[in-house]
C-alpha cells in the first residue's frame, strides 16, 4: 500500500463525521510519523477546508509533526503538577544531547508521580535529574 492509499483510506474512514479533522490527523501522524504539507493540502481538499486552518490545527497541537523525526523520542511532561514537582530545574539540569529528541508535553495522567515522562508507550514517573538523565542516555 503506498502512502497515497493509506491516506485515502485514513480519509474515507472519517469522511462524514462530524470533527473529522483531529481523528484524522491523529491517523496521520501514527501512518507516517508527520503530516507532510501535501498531506494538509488534501485533507484541506477532502473536508473543504483552507490549508490554513489544517495547518493551524496541526502547528497549534504538539502531537502533530510538520517534519520526520528520526531520533528517539523522550516526551517530558512540564505541566502544572510536574512543574509544582520541580520538572524545569531538571530541564534547566539537563545536558544536550543532540541524539534524543526531547518534547515537551502537557501531562501524562501520571500527575501523582511526576515529574514524568514517556518514551514510546512506555510511561516513567517519580524523575529526578539524575533519572531523567539516565533515560535520555539510553536513547542515543
Ligand atoms: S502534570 Fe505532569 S503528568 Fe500530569
Amino acid at each position: 500500500m503506498t502512502n497515497q492509499d493509506e491516506l485515502d483510506t485514513i480519509l474515507a474512514g472519517h469522511m462524514g463525521r462530524e470533527g473529522a479533522l483531529l481523528p484524522i490527523l491523529h491517523d496521520v501522524q501514527a501512518a507516517f510519523g508527520y503530516v507532510s504539507e501535501e498531506v494538509v493540502r488534501r485533507i484541506a481538499q477532502a473536508l473543504n477546508l483552507t490549508r490554513a486552518e489544517v495547518h493551524g490545527v496541526v502547528s497549534f497541537y504538539h502531537d502533530f509533526r510538520e517534519a520526520p523525526e528520526y531520533r528517539p523520542v523522550l516526551k517530558l511532561c512540564r505541566a502544572e503538577s510536574c512543574q509544582a514537582r520541580g520538572v524545569e530545574a531538571m530541564v534547566a539540569a539537563l545536558p544536550e544531547n543532540p541524539r534524543v529528541a526531547v518534547e515537551t508535553v502537557y501531562c501524562l495522567g501520571l500527575c501523582s508521580v511526576g515529574p514524568a515522562a514517556m518514551i514510546g508507550h512506555e510511561v516513567h514517573g517519580r524523575l529526578d535529574a539524575a533519572r531523567l538523565g539516565a533515560l535520555v542516555e539510553s536513547l542515543a
